[in-house]
């Protein structure tokens, strides 16, 4: 089971000194933050409550008695538990040398000594925020897979998802789009549909045009996806994709009729995948159109169905061969 994202007041720090008054003053500031905080007066000592407990955080001086911070850091990072703990040296020592031992062991950050609270609040904080954040990419990692394999059984379209995100992520690097947000497109992708599971099979498969009361049913899936996704911490990031799809840049859209800008732009761009595969797919009522008739509708409805910007990017990617090698490499498995 993935975890919702820690919340940083309930972590608990190691903090490790050998000055009584330094280790009090450093207690009583990141507990007035709301953070649980142990102690030890020395390496050997933090090494005592390693082996009981994984902090989320160590806080160690350098210089100290039976073991130094180098030491303890050595040994915390060759173990396997320890080798992602973030490692903060707080130091009256703040020489090169110093820096240079400290990093090739593995520490993340360095505080010089004198230190004021806000100072110490920050650098803890930061680091925590940044452990927070590899945690979710690795959870993001590791649910990708899962998230295909449901969507893929789910849209009873295999090959649909991975397509769409295919098309889709050729667009986002056309517009430069970065990792982090091309990775959230993925799961839009992925997701976009999955509030389908909702609709009656007998909708999805028609053989047929849809009535009037079939198309309200359908329509509805957009919004049921987001519900389905919108208590998932780590599945925020596509709610937006999910829930906008099938908006139109003209207004003329569900399930809010926004228009324009007021879409998310990654649900513009979506679209335009989503159409693009659609079109070139064939459904229980119609047979796929050639992908040249459907380049033509994706430019001849730019600034209505579809951003002008989008459709820009999609001829560009379109001009270059991207759409017709993901079309190729894609048809024999619709
Ligand atoms: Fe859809």
């Amino acid at each position: 089971m993935i975890e919702a994202k820690v919340i940083k007041n309930e972590s608990t720090l190691l903090v490790v000194e050998d000055d009584p008054a330094m280790l009090i003053a450093l207690r009583d500031i990141l507990e007035g933050a709301g953070y649980a905080v142990q102690t030890a007066v020395n390496g050997a000592e933090a090494l005592n409550h390693l082996a009981n407990s994984r902090p989320s955080l160590i806080l160690s001086d350098i210089a100290m008695p039976v073991m130094d911070g180098f030491q303890l850091l050595e040994k915390v990072r060759s173990r396997p538990a320890g080798a992602t703990i973030p490692f903060i040296f707080l130091t009256a020592r703040g020489t090169r040398e110093d820096i240079f031992t400290g990093k090739s062991l593995g520490v993340d950050d360095y505080i010089t000594k004198p230190v004021t609270s806000k100072e110490l609040l920050s650098a803890v904080q930061a680091r925590l925020q940044r452990a927070d954040d590899f945690t979710m990419i690795a959870q993001l990692m590791a649910a990708k897979d899962s998230l295909r394999v449901l969507a893929n059984a789910i849209e009873n379209k295999r090959y649909h998802v991975e397509r769409v995100n295919s098309y889709a992520q050729a667009l986002a690097i056309e517009l430069k789009w970065d990792e982090k947000r091309r990775d959230a497109l993925e799961f839009g992708a992925i997701l976009h549909d999955i509030g389908q599971v909702r609709v009656p099979e007998a909708i999805l498969l028609k053989a047929g045009p849809l009535t009037e009361d079939e198309w309200v049913e359908m329509r509805k899936h957009p919004v049921e996806g987001a519900r389905m996704i919108e208590g998932i911490p780590y599945l925020a990031i596509a709610i937006p994709i999910v829930l906008h799809h099938h908006e139109r840049w003209d207004g003329k859209g569900y399930p809010h009729g926004l228009k324009g800008d007021e879409i998310p732009e990654e649900a513009r761009l979506l679209s335009v995948a989503d159409t693009f595969d659609a079109m070139t797919s064939d459904r229980a009522y119609r047979k796929a159109l050639d992908k040249e008739t459907a380049k033509v509708e994706i430019i001849n409805h730019s600034n209505e169905q579809f951003d002008p910007r989008m459709v820009k990017a999609f001829i560009a990617c379109w001009e270059r061969g991207e759409f017709h090698e993901i079309y190729e490499k894609g048809t024999s498995k619709q």
